[in-house]
Formats: C-alpha cells, structure tokens, sequence
C-alpha cells in the first residue's frame, strides 16, 4: 500500500482582543450592514502590539503537541505558512522553533499567501512519503492587522489575526491525506498585494508616505476569479480520487468571503450545512484560517473516523490550492 501522511492533532489561537463591526463604525466610514452583506464577517481579532506572527504559532502550536501527547524533541521539520512574519528574515519558523524548543527540528518559511496553510500541508505530505521526514509540524500564522491600512474600508474591514497548527505523520493505514493540488497563476500578482518594503520598493519615507507597506486589494476582480479557480481545483481533486461531492462530509474553505464561500458550494452541490463557517468571528486570516477551521471542526465533532474532507483556499500570487483527507 502506498504510504500516506495524515494529521494526528491540532490546535489554533486567536489573540484576546475583540474588534467588532459596530466597532468600526466608528472608526471608518462603513456599517455592520455593508460588512455583514458583503462579507459576513461581524467581528475580527487583533493581536496585541507585543505579539507577532510567531507568538500566535506558539500558542497554536503547544497545543497540537500536547493533543499529539508529544514534546517538541519530537518534532523535525516545521513548516510555517505565513505573509506577516516576525521579520523579512530570519524565518518565522526558526523564531518558532525556538520558542517552541524544538531543537531536533530544521525550519522554513512558505509564502503563498491565503493558500500557504495548503502549500505547505503539500510539502510535508510530500516529505512524509518520501521518508524524508517523520513528524512535521506546520502552523498557518498571520497578524494580518500590522499590514492593514486603517483608513483603506475596502479592505481592512477584512482582515485578522491568528494561527493554526498540525502535526504530521506517516498513516498506518488507508486514512491520511489522499491528494493535494496547488496552483499559481503569477500574471495576476497585481489583485492582491503589499507594494513595499521588499526589493521591488524598499522601505523609505516616501514608501511609507505612500503606504505602499499595506495591502492593496481589486476586490471585486479578487472576487470572480476566486468563485472560478476553487470550484476547479475542487473539482480536480475530487476527481482524481474518483469522489462524488455528494460523498464529501465536510467542506472547509478558505474563510475569506460568506459569498465566494456559498458560491463555491452551490458549484459543487456542496449543502452549506456540511461547510465549516467561522469568518463572522474572526475575518479573513489568510494562511491561519484553514487549520484554524479544521481544529474547530474537529473539537467541536463535526469529523468522524472515515470522513472525507475537502479543504480548499485561494490567496495572493496568485495561488490556489485544494486538499482531499480521509479521516
Ligand atoms: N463600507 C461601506 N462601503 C464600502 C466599503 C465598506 N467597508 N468598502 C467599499 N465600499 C463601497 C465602495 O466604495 C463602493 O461604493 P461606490 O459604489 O459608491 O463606488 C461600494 O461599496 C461597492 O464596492 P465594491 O468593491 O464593488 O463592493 P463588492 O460588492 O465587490 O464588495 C468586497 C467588496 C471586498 C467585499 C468583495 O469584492 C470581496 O470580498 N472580494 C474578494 C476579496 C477577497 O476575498 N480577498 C481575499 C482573497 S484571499
């Protein structure tokens, strides 16, 4: 039998403070009415001016190792998915596995912005078979709010802070993940952005006055071509498996958007009944949101032994991106 990875634990954080769509209201020219419409998001979380994108993997990440029953010996590799990390370099995952005392563990960094969670489940899936690694931990951290611009309403009524964490293994039987699909399309790098601060546009006082350190976003562009590439990698996926939708328990997408979300289901024939939602608590919070959702979906029951799962997403690159799991 082939061998396959498969997800042992997981865990997730969201940062204490609480930042509402009435909240809002007052700081912007925008309504919980025109949120909530759009977006379906009510309210966000905001790290706090002490915590960076490794603290939020920490905490995310202590816990899939205490469910795992594991100590961070037990690790080697971490693969952290993220957009905002501690600093240009060194990587997230080396401040990760410092904090975390993983000293067995080599780290790295995956940027692929909203799909990153699913890029770097890829990579470690394709670790596992090949026997390269063992036990991989890869965390999805993001503290969106330090590269948002407060007064842009288009976009930073959007966006959130937190992480996700889980811990890979080779499966001992036909359980695990049976394939994962990624996907770039760099031509239209330019719908979803930061501008500054790289090469391209180092850090200066004009790039700052320009703000081209925040995220610049086509929503509307975002939007349709979002619907078009998740119901195609879904659908991919499924049938390389030679699974029916209506054969899936569980879809878990990507918390960007209610609407791209509903979208995508209806392409899929997917009830939203077996779709996991937690974007009205906590926006969109790019590579953390997936692992954040499937450590909901398991502490709350929602998977069972022998589920079939489908978790898909799409981000900035572009990149989008889809996994299949048996559970
Ligand atoms: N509050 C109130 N009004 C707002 C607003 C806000 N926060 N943001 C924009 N508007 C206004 C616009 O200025 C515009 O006004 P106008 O018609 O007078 O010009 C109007 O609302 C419509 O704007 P539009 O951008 O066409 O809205 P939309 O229906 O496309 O919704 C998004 C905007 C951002 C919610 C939507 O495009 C979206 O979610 N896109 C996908 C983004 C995404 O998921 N990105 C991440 C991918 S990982």
């Amino acid at each position: 039998m082939l061998l396959r990875s498969r997800i042992i634990s997981t865990g997730s954080y969201l940062p204490e403070k609480v930042l509402s769509n009435s909240e809002m209201e007052k700081m912007l020219d925008t309504s919980d009415e025109w949120i909530t419409e759009r977006t379906g998001i009510k309210e966000r979380r905001i790290a706090d001016n002490t915590q960076a994108a490794s603290d939020l993997a920490f905490e995310a990440s202590k816990i899939a190792l205490e469910r795992a029953g594991l100590g961070p010996e037990d690790i080697d590799l971490i693969i952290v998915a993220t957009i905002t990390g501690d600093m240009p370099f060194p990587s997230t995952a080396c401040f990760l596995q410092d904090k975390l005392g993983a000293t067995n563990a080599a780290g790295f960094d995956i940027n692929a912005a909203c799909s990153g969670f699913l890029y770097s489940l890829y990579i470690a899936d394709s670790f596992i078979k090949s026997g390269m690694h063992r036990r991989i931990l890869v965390a999805g951290t993001e503290a969106l709010s330090k590269i948002t611009d407060w007064d842009d309403r288009t976009t930073c009524v959007l966006f959130g802070d937190g992480a996700g964490a889980v811990i890979v293994e080779p499966s001992n039987d036909d359980s695990g993940i049976l394939s994962i699909h990624i996907n770039s399309d760099g031509k239209m790098w330019d719908l979803i952005h930061v501008p500054g601060g790289g090469s391209r546009n180092p850090a200066s006082q004009s790039s700052i006055e320009q703000r081209l350190h925040y995220i610049k976003m086509k929503g509307n562009e975002t939007f349709k071509v979002a619907v078009r590439t998740l119901e195609d990698i879904a659908l991919k996926t499924l049938q390389e498996n030679n699974i029916d939708p209506s054969g899936l328990s569980l879809l878990i997408p990507h918390q960007a958007n209610l609407r791209i979300i509903q979208a995508t289901a209806d392409r899929l024939k997917v009830p939203m009944d077996k779709v996991i939602i937690n974007l009205d608590k906590y926006g969109n919070t790019s590579a953390a949101s997936i692992p954040i959702a499937l450590d909901e979906a398991l502490q709350s029951g929602r998977i069972k032994e022998g589920d079939y799962i489908l978790l898909e997403a799409f981000g900035g690159g572009l990149t989008w991106a889809s996994a299949l799991i048996k559970w």
